[in-house]
């Protein structure tokens, strides 16, 4: 745009009804695909009508920025977020703008200070090995779903870690009431229908609010160093904490974007190194190389090859393809004036196949993380698997450290393997996940004598 040029109003795209409807349902099955197509088309602000709706699609990293930082409030992430999952997890903390998500974000960081971190790596190191290790009681190679057995885990450890308990038998009931949350987030149609994804969520979501309400008192009154009890207890400078609505909302919520999302990269992450084995060899020497049976945390940040294959499986599979918000005013992008009102979209997935930022984006090379290389430095928003800004993603760190800990254990007792020619069929959205569930076969690695 010329400098002093007056802003453009942003027309919307002229498609007919059938062409609309063709967009709108491979904006949910394949948003890769949907947002290359629109950008070819229309290049990176785009402005489609779905009915009374205006949905502006911006794409790049100069977009990405805008929708991370925020300039001048002219975004809010609850209004987006409220329309997509806002019945199932209401008042989550990505659910929230402005000062009351500042002051509900600061309370939360309780949880996860240093001292916090430690306690939970004391508690997930032993469970992960344990629970790696029983993957395999044979000695024979054996072909198992890996997908499922991932998310059971991740479950078990959330439960552990942040609820300080052994779900035991209710654990069918959460895992359940989980999925149904979190797959009535596809849902599209406001209105609660028995029988639909959104009426079995909504259900669901009592079931987790009346499992979690009553231990809040005893959470309360206790020294317990779980996530829950943390939350429980934390306290702004006048003594005030969270209500129990507050902390049974925050919990529900904490627990879906922390197994969902790590679950995804621990998968994407298998097959990555189930289709590239020189990869695999690769960072079983970095954990054999450790020289540890159990590693300290000091051990985990040596893993650096891991963390590169991490970055990459985030970059080709991020766990959420898109970031929505929502346009509280008018503003301008890139000469356009982006009208008030509008879910404004930006898309991870987009600008992390980009060739713009990007060498062969489409390939899986997890040395342009590297010091030499170090392409996702080329620009601050063109590798944004955990957000940024405001809302940047708080378990991040917590993240690394467990997909670390369970790719020791893996790497350590495993080899895996997919049948030559054998493509992930991945569905994009809500949170990344194969559909078939990756079948890999498993076989016990040699141990040293
Ligand atoms: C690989 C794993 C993960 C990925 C890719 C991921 C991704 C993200 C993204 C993209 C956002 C921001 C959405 C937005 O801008 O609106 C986010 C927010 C958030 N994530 Fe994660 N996440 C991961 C793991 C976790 C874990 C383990 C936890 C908890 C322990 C967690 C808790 C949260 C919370 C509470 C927010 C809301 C932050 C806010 O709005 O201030 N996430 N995550």
């Amino acid at each position: 745009m010329n400098v002093g040029a007056t802003p453009k109003p942003l027309l919307p795209i002229k498609v007919g009804f059938i062409e609309s409807w063709r967009l709108v349902k491979l904006s949910y099955s394949d948003p890769l695909k949907h947002t290359q197509e629109l950008e070819r088309k229309y290049g990176n602000v785009v402005l489609h009508k779905v009915g009374k709706m205006s949905v502006v699609h911006l794409f790049g990293a100069e977009a990405n920025r805008l929708s991370l930082l925020n300039p001048g409030q002219v975004l809010s992430n609850k209004k987006a977020w409220d329309q997509i999952i806002g019945r199932v997890f209401p008042n989550g903390l990505m659910l929230r703008d402005g000062d009351d998500h500042r002051y509900h974000r600061r309370l939360m960081q309780a949880g996860f200070k240093n001292k916090a971190m430690q306690g939970y790596f004391e508690q997930m190191s032993p469970q992960v090995a344990q629970s790696v290790g029983s993957w395999l009681s044979q000695t024979e190679p054996k072909g198992v779903k890996i997908y499922p057995i991932i998310k059971q885990m991740t479950l078990d450890l959330a439960a552990t870690i942040f609820l300080g308990m052994n779900l035991g038998a209710e654990v069918t009931k959460i895992n359940q009431a989980f999925e149904a949350t979190v797959a009535a987030s596809l849902w599209r149609m406001p209105i609660a229908l028995p029988g639909t994804l959104l009426w079995r969520g909504i259900r669901a979501r009592k079931t987790m609010c009346d499992f979690f309400l009553p231990m809040i008192s005893e959470k309360r009154a206790g020294d317990g160093q779980d996530l829950f009890s943390l939350l429980c207890r934390a306290t702004d400078e006048d003594g005030q904490g969270y209500t129990d609505q507050d902390i049974v909302d925050h919990i529900n919520f904490l627990m879906m974007a922390a197994h969902d999302t790590t679950t995804s990269a621990l998968t994407s992450m298998t097959y990555a190194l189930a289709k590239n084995p020189e990869w695999q060899e690769r960072l079983w020497s970095e954990v054999e190389g450790l020289g540890v049976d159990t590693p300290s945390s000091n051990d985990l940040s040596q893993m650096v090859e891991t963390a590169w294959v991490m970055k990459e499986a985030l970059r080709l599979y991020p766990p959420l393809s898109t970031l929505p918000k929502f346009s509280n005013k008018p503003f301008e992008f890139q000469g356009y004036m982006v009208p008030a009102n509008a879910l404004v979209v930006t898309y991870p997935i987009h600008t992390h196949h980009s060739k713009a930022y990007w060498d062969n984006p489409e390939h899986f090379d997890p040395l342009r993380f590297s010091d030499e290389r170090k392409e996702h430095k080329r620009n601050a928003y063109s590798w944004i698997p955990f957000s940024g800004g405001a809302h940047m993603c708080i378990g991040l760190h917590f993240a690394e450290m467990q997909i670390k800990l369970v790719m020791f254990e893996m790497l350590k007792n495993y080899r895996w393997t997919v049948p030559k020619g054998y493509e992930m069929p991945v569905q994009q959205s809500p949170i990344s996940k194969p559909t078939d569930g990756l079948p890999i076969t498993l076989s016990r690695r040699p141990q040293k004598v």
